[in-house]
């Protein structure tokens, strides 16, 4: 079974991204025989309209994502491997294949935007295996963490509404994933960086 068997249609998976020289969290959805993803901007989206090349790789490891969504080193560097134009992280499990993007108009309650609307057809499968670690939910509460905290980075230019919104939420699954006993010092950083965002922005009082 590949990993295009396991991916139900439609629901979306978060997956790492590997462009040519950089590596990025998206969320992925298969549509046929395609992986669909948005990009917002960034490294990756400036990558692969040069170099239409890509690889898709599953990971459950939750500190890697939130560290590489927030350009955070890594305490070891990533192995990769390549093959022709395509390049992936040594024993992951993923596909590689090439890349089709188009510029579309995004609204979301940030305001409207433009973004690479981008489909990977995959050419063939990266051999890899998991770590049997098994599904926490102090590890959703951290990748909520750290999808609000790039959205707050964003937010801080519209309405305080917004921003309040997202930093409360952080707070909420800060006190989730501390519970649950996550430990991932990325918990606390993103929290530390969220209160100095919101105390620029006149939030905390609001919310204490
Ligand atoms: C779990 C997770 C999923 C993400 N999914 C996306 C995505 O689908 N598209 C996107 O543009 N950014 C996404 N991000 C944010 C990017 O990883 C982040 O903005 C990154 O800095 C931009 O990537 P770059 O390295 O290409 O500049 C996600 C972040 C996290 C934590």
């Amino acid at each position: 079974m590949t990993l295009l068997d396991l991916l139900s249609d439609g629901q979306v998976y978060e997956m790492l991204l590997v462009t040519r020289t950089n590596v990025t969290p998206v969320g992925v959805v298969k549509r046929e025989k395609a992986l669909s993803f948005k990009l917002f901007g960034g490294r990756s989206a400036e990558e692969l309209v040069k170099w239409p090349h890509a690889a898709l790789q599953a990971t459950n490891d939750v500190g890697l994502i939130v560290r590489l969504a927030l350009n955070i080193p890594l305490d070891s560097e990533l192995p990769f491997e390549e093959s022709g134009p395509y390049r992936w992280i040594k024993g992951l499990p993923g596909v590689y294949g090439d890349v089709g993007c188009t510029r579309k108009a995004h609204s979301d309650s940030l305001g409207t935007t433009e973004i690479l609307s981008c489909s990977l057809f995959p050419k063939a499968d990266i051999p890899g295996l998991l770590p049997p670690r098994p599904f926490s939910r102090a590890d959703c509460a951290l990748v909520e963490m750290a999808i609000d905290f790039t959205r707050l980075g964003i937010a801080v230019n519209s309405p305080p509404d917004e921003a309040k919104r997202l930093f409360s939420k952080i707070k909420k699954n800060y006190a989730l994933f501390s519970r649950l006993g996550g430990k991932d010092k990325m918990g606390r950083k993103i929290m530390e960086r969220a209160l100095e965002i919101a105390s620029k922005l006149g939030l905390t009082e609001e919310l204490e």
